[in-house]
């Protein structure tokens, strides 16, 4: 029996030394000490010895098990570390590959227009404005000359949340907000903002749309002031030399009301697609500020006047970029984003 142990040590020991990977390892330690393994079977089998030699073998068996194990875990240690310097050497990083391009972000065709706006503004002294999406029919048409059965309330039908409360149809609450909030004080702001209507969409209609309002408030502030604003600003967005034309219009917050209309910038106003063949292009609606709306704000109309402007920036954003559907401002489509990329970054 001690032969047959030295010879299982001698071919688990050569096993061991030719084990060339962990996993070859942990087979032979199953083979030789494992639960089923012969030396075990050598360990169950000495109940068959005569009493006095079981001590000496049984201690012999427990020295070549150590010894096996010892030698084991020496290899053991040597194959692992071997292992990982081989991963460590296959995942070398090759400094010299190329980096992977960064997706750079931009901003919203809207966004930009709306804050070349608001740029311009402010440079003017504007403060900004917001008011709330969810409005109170009261500012949203009441403060605004619009009373309960006014024919004019037709042309902005709304989603109404209540009798009394509905999604803004324009930006235009905001101006009655903003007076109350100034307590008859002067003042210059423009407001940009979302809006809603009940209307389908299609390639010029949307039911959620972006306007900006603006509305100066003062002492002697006359259409003058109005006409020469306005005309900075059609420079300012669609170049230096825009002529600006006035038409007669109707807005119930307004009084005179009036439509404004830039020379066109693709034909210069010979007449092209772009004008329609006139020459002009209807850019946004404004007025005097009607004394109704001054007074239901708590102002002296005699003695303040204003001016009051409204525009839609997919309007503006559409002539400008050439954008065909306004529903491609909605739909996140990368491929019509990523044509607005920032240069001047
Ligand atoms: N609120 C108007 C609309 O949505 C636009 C507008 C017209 C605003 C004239 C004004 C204004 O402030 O003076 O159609």
């Amino acid at each position: 029996m001690e032969q047959q142990l030295q010879g299982l040590k001698a071919e688990a020991l050569e096993k061991i030394a030719a084990a060339a990977n962990v996993k070859q390892l942990n087979e032979v330690r199953v083979a030789y000490l494992g639960k089923k393994g012969p030396i075990t079977d050598l360990l169950k089998g000495m109940g068959k010895l005569p009493a006095e030699e079981r001590p000496k073998m049984g201690a012999l068996v427990n020295v070549v098990r150590e010894e096996v194990t010892t030698e084991l875990e020496s290899r053991m240690a040597i194959l692992e570390e071997q292992a990982t310097r081989e991963k460590l050497q296959k995942e070398t990083i090759d400094i010299t590959l190329p980096g992977r391009p960064v997706n750079v972000g931009n901003a919203h065709p809207l966004t930009r227009v709306v804050e070349e706006i608001e740029d311009l503004f402010l440079s003017m002294g504007y403060e900004i404005a917001e008011g709330p999406e969810v409005e109170k029919d009261y500012y949203n048409f009441e403060a605004l000359n619009l009373p309960k059965g006014h024919p004019a309330r037709d042309m902005q039908d709304s989603f109404y949340i209540t009798d009394d409360v509905l999604l803004r149809t324009h930006t235009s609450p905001v101006q009655a907000r903003t007076m109350i909030e100034k307590k008859g004080q002067p003042f210059k702001i423009i407001c940009p903002g979302k809006v809603y209507r009940r209307d389908s969409d299609d390639a010029t209609h949307s039911h959620q749309f972006t306007q900006i309002e603006g509305l100066v408030v003062g002492e002697d502030i006359r259409m003058s002031d109005l006409k020469g604003t306005l005309s900075l600003f059609a420079k300012k967005m669609f170049g230096d030399d825009r002529e600006i034309r006035l038409r007669p219009s109707f807005f119930p917050f307004t009084e005179p009301s009036v439509e404004m209309d830039i020379s066109c910038f693709k034909c210069g106003g010979e007449g092209c697609n772009v004008c329609k063949k006139t020459g002009w292009i209807e850019i946004l609606g404004a007025g005097m500020v009607h004394p109704n709306v001054l007074e239901m704000a708590g102002y002296d109309s005699k003695r303040l006047t204003g001016f009051a402007f409204g525009m839609g920036p997919e309007r503006i954003a559409m002539l400008k970029y050439g954008v065909e559907d306004i529903r491609h401002f909605y739909t996140n489509d990368t491929r019509f984003l990523q044509q607005f990329l920032r240069t001047e970054l």
